[in-house]
């Protein structure tokens, strides 16, 4: 849907960057239910690799698990098109139905996240069934000039946004954020040399209370 994989695969070849060494995701757009073979084929022949490392089916379906989707997720997976398979946007419950059907749950659900989104439940009802939360849009749903962020972003030389991603980290959920600016993408990854304190972790997930 993001109509970027052949870019993708253009900037993979000339980087030459080894395959082993980078992680590709890439999703079914839900009017592709149904033809889910010719749509993973279509985009490995773009991004010009046999396999992703992460696929997912990007909505719901006309807004229904659609279980046969997801059988022929796993079945692209045991052909060896994907590493690993999971959904996006997808509530518990529709997690629970794809369970049903087929005994096995997505690897991933990958759902908006953020300090104003924090919520233990939904978290703990992912780990119950054994399904990894990545977050997205974490720091368009967060106001950065909030002082709490920035006395803890002070307090470890950072920015807000560092923090906030670092909080995602802390908590075990695979973060994604997006900038088209260099100096961004580079601080947004540079986010493994500290960590926050309990505390420090309690008062970020406390924004979703506000
Ligand atoms: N599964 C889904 O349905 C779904 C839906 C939405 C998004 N996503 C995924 O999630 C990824 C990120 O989501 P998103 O783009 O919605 O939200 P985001 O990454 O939270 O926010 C992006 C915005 O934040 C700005 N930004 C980035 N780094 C910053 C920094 N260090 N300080 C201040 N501002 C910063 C960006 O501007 P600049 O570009 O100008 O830096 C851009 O305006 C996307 O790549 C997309 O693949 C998935």
């Amino acid at each position: 849907m993001y109509g970027n994989e052949a870019e993708m695969g253009r900037a993979l070849r000339d980087a030459g960057v080894d395959r082993r060494d980078v992680f590709i995701t890439t999703k079914l757009p839900p009017d592709r239910a149904g033809g889910e073979r010719a749509t993973i084929t279509a985009s490995l022949r773009a991004l010009g690799t046999d396999h992703v490392d992460l696929w997912l089916v990007h909505w719901p379906p006309g807004r229904a698990a659609t279980p046969s989707t997801w059988e022929a997720f796993l079945a692209a997976r045991d052909d060896g098109l994907a590493r690993v398979v999971g959904v996006s946007n997808y509530s518990t419950a529709q997690i629970d139905e794809l369970i049903a059907a087929t005994g096995e749950a997505p690897a991933v659900n990958q759902i908006p996240w953020s300090p104003a989104r924090f919520d233990a439940r939904l978290l703990a009802e992912h780990r119950q069934r054994g399904v990894v939360v990545e977050g997205y849009s974490p720091l368009k749903g967060t106001n950065l000039g909030d002082p709490a962020l920035a006395a803890i972003a002070a307090r470890h030389a950072v920015t807000p946004a560092q923090v906030v991603l670092r909080w995602h980290v802390e908590h075990g959920i695979p973060v994604i954020p997006k900038s088209a600016r260099p100096d961004r993408i580079a601080s947004n990854l540079d986010i493994l040399d500290f960590s926050l304190t309990a505390e420090e972790i309690a008062a970020v997930d406390g924004l979703s209370r506000r």
